[in-house]
């Protein structure tokens, strides 16, 4: 079975990123990935790209007379990958129904909230100043709409009495990673997810 070729969008940190680098390094999933495209240049998910050898595409949206011209430029610069999948990994741009629709069924996204509930930029401070009890991360597929689709997987765990803002972040960072690996590996061997 040959390799499945990914792209991966991030917008700043990288920690998803660096996560599934180092399995593919381990050969847990069975894939190469193409090129990091960041919306940010500095973002410290170029620098974690680099260190792995992988091409980046870095833009900033102010380059780009409209959001059309920007999304253009990245199909432009994709097709010839013959991608298999585009993996948001803190991804901060809205994709527009004609990018989406350019890669059907092959645009996944990681969320930090248990979706269908506290969509949007803001995740993980809306859940936890809500107050529930359990807060967790969804992997979906992406469709027109933001942060909805096919859900693919999930995971959660239960808030304690003194946990803080903080120690949930870091709470989400720590379920989000291996359940990105974990699909990922799902999707690359051709396993329904
Ligand atoms: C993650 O919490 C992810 O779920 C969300 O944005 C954050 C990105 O973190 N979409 P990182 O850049 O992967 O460290």
């Amino acid at each position: 079975m040959s390799k499945k070729r990914l792209a991966i969008f991030a917008s700043g940190n990288g920690g998803n990123l660096q996560a599934i680098l180092e399995a593919i390094q381990r050969n847990e999933i069975e894939a190469e990935v193409k090129i990091v495209v960041c919306d940010h240049p500095g973002a410290y998910c170029i620098k974690r790209a680099e260190q792995f050898h992988i091409p980046t595409l870095v833009f900033s949206s102010k380059d780009f007379a409209s959001k059309r011209d920007e999304e253009d430029w990245i199909i432009k610069h994709l097709l010839p990958l013959q991608l298999d999948y585009l993996c948001l990994a803190g991804y901060m741009r809205i994709l527009s129904k004609k990018f989406v629709h350019t890669f059907p069924n092959q645009i996944i996204n990681i969320h930090p909230a248990l979706l269908p509930a506290f969509k949007g930029a803001h995740g993980i401070l809306d859940a936890f100043q809500y107050g529930v009890k359990v807060m967790g991360v969804t992997i979906h597929y992406v469709d027109e709409e933001v942060d909805h689709g096919k859900i693919i997987a999930q995971d959660c765990f239960h808030v304690e009495e003194n946990d803080t803002l903080e120690t949930v972040e870091e709470k989400i960072h720590a379920i989000e990673h291996p359940l990105y690996v974990q699909v990922l590996k799902k999707l690359c061997h051709d396993e329904s997810c």
